[in-house]
């Protein structure tokens, strides 16, 4: 590839990266040191981790349908290329909620971070402020809130000329380098909820994302088998953000003293369901703290729940079965997609989760509705291999392949791709895991 033949459209040019990584090889020897084929990245992943960390991470509800769901979703829709198209000044920039995106990508929030590398949730939060992609932080996290700022800005400014991908203006003025976004999961003590959102506010976190498919985890039999749950384990992370808390700790520190799992059993997998009365009152506290900047719902699969979404205020969906792990045997979250778009797309954002492993995946995400897509167990693939520079090889090589999609499948500019570069085939099953390699 021509290294001279550099961005004309306003994307970074990140299908160079394709280059950068043969080049190395060929002439300094220097070779990745993992796959990023998406299967033996996961592969090689576990060889890294714990059980504990692997299980955590791989983990889906029963059988493991809905995860098997999302991955042949994506296999039913192919993509139609297109021939001696200028594809030369590409744009893979977006919007999302004010924020000007190089690309249309986001990191997944993401639970207990150091399960996977020992700085935990600074080390994603630093590649997407490298990056210039959203970073949703989880309140299942296991970093504070205010650190996982300060690491996603320290990204934001690690550019320097020669690998300046993006620069970074957000809404309002607001201090942030770079767009994050906070994952609330809500218990039921508004005090602690309100000293969240305050906390996420007041460190430049102006998207607030509610997680509604989660009220406890879903019954995933292979974390079963080893108890796994690090939160009540002596030494194991998963209470920051509650230890972090002023208001938790003035409330309960006693008590988290006592029993480990006070932060988790009562703020974060509590078990008792919220209703949308409880979202209506929610929004109206973001807006107040914020000024008004957007919200929005995650853990939507029907036309109904979008809907409904819209009607009591959200800014945006996001479209998800929370990666499988949830309801064992749902519909795959890509095939929900198009009739949610269809209802929906012009009057809210739309996020796609659930699947995401490839360009193409990305590619298809978009043509059927999505304006952004997340992307959660790649990046802690990556993560787990080599920290830092894994979790940025990985995202750079899902940005590189987006990229050269593109200019290979004949789609200069991603937003408007549309259902019409796509192509239904109901029949075929994609192969077993582990197969690709005997093809
Ligand atoms: C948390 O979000 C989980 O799926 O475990």
């Amino acid at each position: 590839m021509d290294p001279t033949n550099k961005p004309k459209g306003p994307s970074p040019h990140y299908s160079l990266y394709q280059r950068q990584v043969f080049h190395h090889g060929g002439t300094a020897g220097q070779l990745p040191t993992f796959s990023v084929h998406p299967e033996e990245l996961e592969d090689s992943a576990k060889k890294k981790l714990t059980d504990r960390g692997y299980l955590y991470a791989s983990s889906n509800a029963g059988m493991g349908w809905t995860d098997r769901a999302n991955r042949e979703a994506f296999y039913r829709w192919k993509i139609v290329p297109r021939m001696l198209i200028d594809t030369n000044t590409r744009d893979l920039t977006t919007n999302i909620f004010g924020h000007k995106i190089p690309a249309p990508i986001m990191f997944a929030p993401i639970g207990i971070n150091k399960l996977y590398t020992p700085l935990g949730e600074l080390v994603p939060a630093k590649i997407a402020g490298e990056l210039g992609l959203p970073y949703c932080l989880s309140t299942a996290g296991s970093q504070p809130i205010e650190a996982v700022a300060r690491a996603n800005d320290e990204g934001a400014s690690s550019h320097n000329e020669s690998n300046k991908v993006w620069s970074y203006h957000g809404p309002n003025g607001r201090e942030a380098k770079s767009p994050r976004f906070y994952q609330l999961y809500m218990g039921h003590d508004d005090e602690i909820t309100l000293s969240l959102l305050h906390r996420a506010w007041k460190s430049g976190f102006d998207v607030l994302m509610l997680t509604t498919d989660t009220w406890q985890l879903g019954w995933r039999p292979t974390d079963i088998s080893i108890a796994n749950y690090t939160f009540y384990y002596k030494g194991t992370p998963g209470n920051e953000i509650g230890e972090s808390d002023p208001v938790f700790m003035k409330k309960y520190g006693d008590e988290l003293k006592k029993e480990k799992g006070k932060w988790i059993d009562s703020h974060v997998w509590h078990g008792k369901a919220h209703t949308w009365d409880k979202v209506k009152w929610l929004i109206q506290k973001w807006k107040e703290i914020s000024g008004g900047r957007p919200f929005v719902l995650k853990g939507i699969q029907s036309v109904d729940d979008a809907i409904k979404a819209h009607e009591v205020g959200c800014d945006g969906i996001v479209v998800t079965n929370h990666a499988g792990r949830q309801v064992d045997g749902a519909v795959g979250s890509l095939d929900v997609l198009p009739d949610i778009a269809k209802a929906v797309r012009d009057k809210m954002t739309i996020i796609f989760d659930s699947g995401i492993r490839t360009g193409a995946d990305v590619f298809k995400a978009l043509a059927l509705g999505a304006h952004v897509v997340e992307v959660g167990r790649l990046y802690v693939w990556g993560m787990a291999h080599e920290g830092e520079s894994g979790c940025r090889h990985v995202m750079k090589s899902l940005l590189a392949d987006l990229d050269i999609l593109m200019t290979v499948a004949g789609y200069p500019v991603l937003r408007d791709v549309d259902p019409s570069a796509l192509k239904f085939n109901p029949h075929g099953i994609p192969p077993a895991r582990g197969e690709h390699a005997k093809l």
